[in-house]
């Protein structure tokens, strides 16, 4: 198979991990025999630094002229204490976000076995834990107005169209269904606060009536309040949680600490268009260029990619096995093996052996 991908390394730890998930796929293409090209583009603060932009045009085209994205991770904290900065490098992660249409972020959460004693949760609680999140990615109060109508005043609104809901809670339910088939439970939990938005209402409302296309799995709604404590008292109650941008971005980082690092879980985002594919960790400022990064999030980012965008379903579990291997032998960053931790590369280098 001859596929292009690119990828943005973007800021702090991003080019660091995407190099090493890069290694990974070329391991992948020489073995199973692909081609795959590779070509960068720039977004985040380093776009910023060199051409003013977040998202740079050359960027945004490149992302529509190939087969996958391969992301690394934005953010620069001399942007984060500065609520007046008029660019930030956020802003070129949603832009793409929108101009792509990637409007479902799948986030798997799992647990590694030999990682279960880096959870700060009881390992009873982590036995059987295997669900995944759809995030809504393109709407919700991330993508509403935000204004000062004064200058003691500030408004973010959040609004959802019926469409927005329906197009994420078909990917959800099929993949309930696809589970399901392979032996998960088959359950859809909505995740909202019908209590109090209108918009959850307005998410309960379809979500409610497309499920009765979906007979066979179960739904279930829960105040978002609520799931923050269930994902940490009884993780292995979920299947499939299904949920708006913001609160998504908030429970994914909560989940992560089932899988004992931030540093291990990947997702990928969907659309329309080109997929994307990026580790949920983020930029992690104080641990760039010091080749200390756990690449596993990204890695097996590049694993889903495969999965996902190029349907080469044997690849992409030969790498996520090569990884479980690589764990199991008591490998890992600092993160997960302080006593005697490898640095980024060499932990790639023993899950390239085991591939
Ligand atoms: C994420 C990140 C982003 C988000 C930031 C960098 C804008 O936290 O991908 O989860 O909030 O979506
Ligand atoms: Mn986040």
């Amino acid at each position: 198979m001859k596929k292009i991908i690119a990828v943005l390394p973007g800021d702090g730890i991003g080019p660091e991990v995407t190099t090493q998930a890069v290694r990974v796929l070329q391991k992948i293409a020489e073995k199973f025999n692909h081609q795959f090209e590779f070509k960068e583009g720039l977004i985040g603060a380093c776009a910023i630094d060199k051409t003013g932009d977040p998202l740079p045009d050359e960027t945004l085209k490149l992302c529509n002229s190939v087969d996958a994205i391969l992301f690394g991770a934005i953010g620069d904290p001399k942007y984060d204490n500065d609520p007046k900065a008029k660019v930030r490098p956020e802003q070129g992660l949603l832009k793409l976000r929108k101009s792509l249409g990637l409007f479902a972020n799948i986030r798997p959460v799992m647990v590694f076995d030999s990682l279960k004693n880096k959870s700060p949760l009881k390992n009873e609680i982590l036995d059987y834990v295997d669900f995944v999140v759809f995030r809504e990615l393109t709407g919700g109060i991330y993508f509403g107005e935000h204004s000062r109508p004064t200058k003691s005043s500030a408004r973010d609104v959040c609004e959802y169209t019926k469409e927005e809901i329906e197009r994420i809670a078909v990917l959800a339910f099929d993949a309930a269904k696809s589970r399901k088939s392979v032996g998960h439970k088959g359950k859809v939990t909505v995740v909202d606060k019908a209590n109090v938005l209108e918009t959850s209402r307005l998410w309960r409302e379809t979500i409610q009536e497309l499920s009765k296309k979906y007979p066979n799995i179960e739904v279930e709604f829960m105040y978002v309040d609520n799931a923050s404590m269930q994902i940490i008292r009884n993780p292995k109650n979920f299947d499939v949680m299904l949920t708006e941008n913001m609160f998504g971005d908030i429970l994914t980082d909560e989940a992560s600490v089932i899988a004992g690092s931030l540093g291990v879980l990947p997702s990928a985002s969907v659309g329309s268009g080109v997929s994307l594919f990026e580790p949920i960790h983020g930029s992690y400022p104080e641990a760039a260029g010091k080749n200390i990064a756990n690449p596993i999030g990204a890695i097996l980012s590049a694993a889903m990619l495969l999965g996902v965008a190029f349907k080469l379903e044997e690849e992409s579990q030969a790498v996520y096995m090569a990884v479980k291997k690589t764990l199991d032998e008591g490998f890992g960053t600092e993160d997960i093996n302080s006593t005697n931790p490898l640095k980024t590369g060499e932990l790639t280098d023993k899950i390239l052996e085991n591939i």
